[in-house]
């Protein structure tokens, strides 16, 4: 998420079970050229483990984002490119969900950079044991659907025809938002389009969902399981065989971007955020630290009543007038003596 998946972030979720953590999308032009553009955009731990990482490109040159790759590789489990962002800067540049009238210069961008990470000696084959090697690295996309769905299944048929260096697909995932770049984010996913597009692709390339994940146990849909899903959905049989609950077949992952703003513990298959989790995001943020005013806001979307189907005040950690408190706080310091009194217990013991 842009602004805000920064480390401590990345670290806190994936404590809290995310299997993969994306950076905020990166400028790959900028990247390359300017030193403090990498120092800036590009925060990795050297203490401990490091989540695994998928840095994410906005490009629109293969060149570009095949440089930017190699720059990261060594730091991240892979790359990913978005054809998802809306805003205005973005597609007036030929970038984000811009790209997706683009498809043949979508493919050129993730075969230049699966040849420039094959050169640079990663394994990048797409191949079923590169997955498990330390040298593995995925190249992945983010995408938003078209009102023509036609167009976005012959998109996706573009990136999927096997690349010339390995013979197999492009791309190891696709991650699909379904929403198209006009729709407002408080319109539900069009699920009748991410299962014509799961139906269709999802056995060929494993597909994440990222849209409208609230919390784990309330999915507008059910999913079949498959190997490698290791979620769960709200499959339960009287769902199974209520009608008006849709299917979505193929179905390999879940990603969230606001619920899991104001929730980190959501695929910890927590339906509200924990005091634990505002501890911990804090404790992360002193060892990577991130503007004031960044932590303030993570902390004020942890204590409010977050995504879930309870959106009442009282299931918050903090109250509606609390949460207007907290905006008062001026540094980390009173930030950690405000937590202190309203936490049960108090907070902070562990910074
Ligand atoms: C604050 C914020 C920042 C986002 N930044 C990115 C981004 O950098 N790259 C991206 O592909 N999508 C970004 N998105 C879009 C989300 O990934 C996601 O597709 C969209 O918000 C719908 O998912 P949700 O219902 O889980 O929020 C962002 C969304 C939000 C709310």
């Amino acid at each position: 998420m842009v602004r805000y998946s920064k480390l401590a972030f990345r670290q806190t979720v994936h404590h809290y079970g995310t299997d993969l953590c994306w950076t905020p999308m990166i400028l790959a032009k900028e990247f390359n050229r300017n030193k403090f553009a990498r120092d800036s955009d590009f925060t990795i731990s050297t203490a401990g483990p490091q989540p695994p990482t998928i840095v994410q490109f906005g490009a629109n040159v293969p060149q570009e984002l095949a440089r930017a790759s190699s720059l990261v590789a060594p730091f991240a489990s892979g790359v990913d490119l978005n054809c998802g962002c809306p805003q205005s800067w973005a597609c007036s540049s030929t970038l984000g969900a811009a790209l997706m009238e683009k498809r043949e210069l979508v493919r050129d961008m993730v075969i230049e950079t699966r040849n420039q990470l094959h050169q640079d000696g990663w394994d990048v084959a797409g191949l079923e044991k590169d997955i498990n090697s330390p040298k593995g690295r995925s190249v992945s996309v983010k995408i938003r659907v078209h009102k023509d769905l036609r167009k976005t299944i012959d998109f996706i048929t573009t990136l999927l025809a096997p690349s010339p260096l390995t013979s197999t697909r492009p791309i190891d995932f696709l991650t699909i938002h379904p929403r198209t770049r006009q729709t407002p984010s408080s319109t539900p996913i069009n699920l009748d389009s991410l299962s014509i597009l799961t139906s269709t692709f999802g056995t060929q390339v494993p597909i994440l969902l990222s849209g409208d994940v609230f919390t784990l146990d309330s999915l507008p849909f059910t999913t079949s399981p498959t190997p490698n899903n290791t979620f769960t959905s709200s499959s339960t049989p009287s769902s199974i065989t209520d009608p008006t609950t849709h299917h979505i077949p193929h179905l390999s992952g879940l990603m969230s971007a606001r619920a899991l703003l104001s929730n980190p513990a959501l695929f910890a298959n927590k339906n509200s955020c924990p005091w634990e989790a505002v501890e911990l995001f804090l404790n992360k943020t002193i060892k990577a630290p991130m503007p004031f005013k960044l932590v303030l806001h993570h902390v004020s979307e942890m204590c409010s009543p977050g995504m879930g189907p309870d959106q009442r005040d009282k299931v918050a950690l903090l109250n509606r007038h609390e949460r207007a408190e907290l905006m008062r706080c001026g540094d980390m310091l009173e930030l950690i003596e405000f937590l202190e009194d309203k936490k049960p217990g108090g907070i902070g013991r562990g910074v």
